[in-house]
């Protein structure tokens, strides 16, 4: 028997808690023995609850416990996560964390800690939520060059999107929705600006590539500017928008960025809908695998970092440790890739022919237009090129 603690007791604390103690039979033979929930850190006071028992205010009860093994943290942020995280490896405790800002920002040095001490640090639930992501892209899919990581992180902004296009919802609903049901953070501005998506494209990019991409080089656009006239000319076009956190290798270097897409339906990821996350890896081997599910919520992401506890119980005497890679790697500016785009535009279809030869364009309620471009221009030719049709907006299309 061993212990486990929890630090935070918030949306994903409280469903690993639930999750741990529903699954206990399960989750132990999994970890090769049983696990106890000896601790829950919470920073104020909360009302009865079946766990009551378990919340103390002190970390040291925890640093100094020799029999808590693993330590859960998903209080979320770079602040106390950091300075526990740390505390509870250098007291020789494996850590498991949800945190994908802490893991994007400080991974590296947190494993190099987990390694210097002989125990484990995983972050499974960090990207894509309860989506089995990290594991099959570095253990799976070890036989395999990564050339391309193209995913859907974000469940908040893919929610929005889907209930503006598909429900006609607002966008300031839409969002208002998603806070309730848990899957917004604490400040929705990470979401809904691609921060939080671009902190799970770090990270992708980091065990895909070897290279320890900082989230602060990732050129990154959110959601705040797609309009409703966007998703429903999108629509009449056969696709979908979406915000896509994308990594892929360019020789020695690699090109990493986070901005909204125009995915055609034919694309798998133009049907993930909802708080749904859909990641797309492309590998020398394998070709294209495309790993769905839910990328937020309490028990889904509650999931991932049960699974890690367990995982780490197991491996006490041969810690896993992801490698997330060097620091120092070349990012290749997103400006040079050359693409299809989506235009909106408001003009007329001669105007659009003069500018975008064998475009198409399709009218929507607003009166403006959309088309999809020629494969052949990187953003500074486009944006030349947009002035000419009173361009409104340009995404790029998902190939
Ligand atoms: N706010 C995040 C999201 C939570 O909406 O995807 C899961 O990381």
């Amino acid at each position: 028997m061993v212990k486990y603690a929890i630090l935070g007791f918030g949306v994903v604390g409280r469903g690993l808690a639930e999750v741990m103690a529903d699954q206990r039979e399960k989750l132990a033979a999994a970890a090769g023995e049983d696990m106890e929930l000896g601790y829950i850190l919470v920073r104020h006071d909360y009302p009865a609850g079946p766990f009551q028992d378990k919340l103390i205010r002190d970390f040291s009860l925890i640093e100094n416990d020799p029999s808590v093994a693993v330590v859960a943290e998903v209080i979320g942020g770079t602040d106390a996560a950091y300075e526990y995280s740390r505390r509870a490896l250098m007291a020789g405790k494996s850590v498991v964390s949800s945190n994908k800002q802490l893991v994007a920002e400080h991974g590296a040095e947190l494993a190099a800690l987990a390694r210097e001490h002989g125990v484990s640090y995983l972050f499974e639930g960090s990207v894509g939520g309860g989506i089995p992501l990290l594991r099959p892209l570095c253990r799976c899919l070890a036989a395999n060059r990564i050339d391309e990581i193209c995913g859907i992180l974000n469940g908040t902004t893919n929610y929005i999107l889907t209930a503006m296009a598909q429900k006609g919802q607002a966008y300031a609903d839409a969002l208002k929705t998603a806070q309730q049901l848990g899957y917004a953070e604490a400040d929705p501005t990470a979401d809904v600006e691609g921060i939080d998506a671009c902190r799970k494209t770090a990270i992708l990019a980091d065990l895909a590539f070897g290279v320890n991409v900082d989230p602060a080089d990732i050129p990154t656009r959110g959601i705040t500017a797609v309009a409703p006239a966007d998703l429903e000319l999108a629509q009449a076009l056969d696709g979908a928008v979406k915000l896509l956190g994308r990594a892929a290798r360019a020789g020695e270097a690699v090109c990493a960025f986070v901005e909204p897409h125009f995915i055609p339906q034919g694309h798998i990821l133009a049907s993930v809908n909802g708080v749904m996350n859909g990641c797309a890896i492309r590998g020398s081997a394998v070709g294209e695998v495309v790993l769905c599910g839910p990328g937020a919520g309490s028990h889904p992401t509650a999931s991932a970092v049960a699974a890690d506890v367990a995982d780490a119980v197991r491996h006490r005497a041969d810690p896993m440790i992801p490698d997330l890679g060097a620091p120092g790697g070349r990012l290749l500016p997103a400006d040079e890739l050359c693409s299809r785009w989506y235009v909106r535009a408001q003009c007329g279809p001669e105007a659009v022919s003069a500018a975008f030869p064998g475009a198409e364009p399709v009218y929507g309620s607003t009166g403006e237009c959309g088309f999809v471009t020629a494969a052949m221009l990187d953003r500074r030719q486009l944006e030349k090129k947009l002035a000419a049709v009173n361009g409104r907006a340009a995404y790029r299309v998902l190939a």
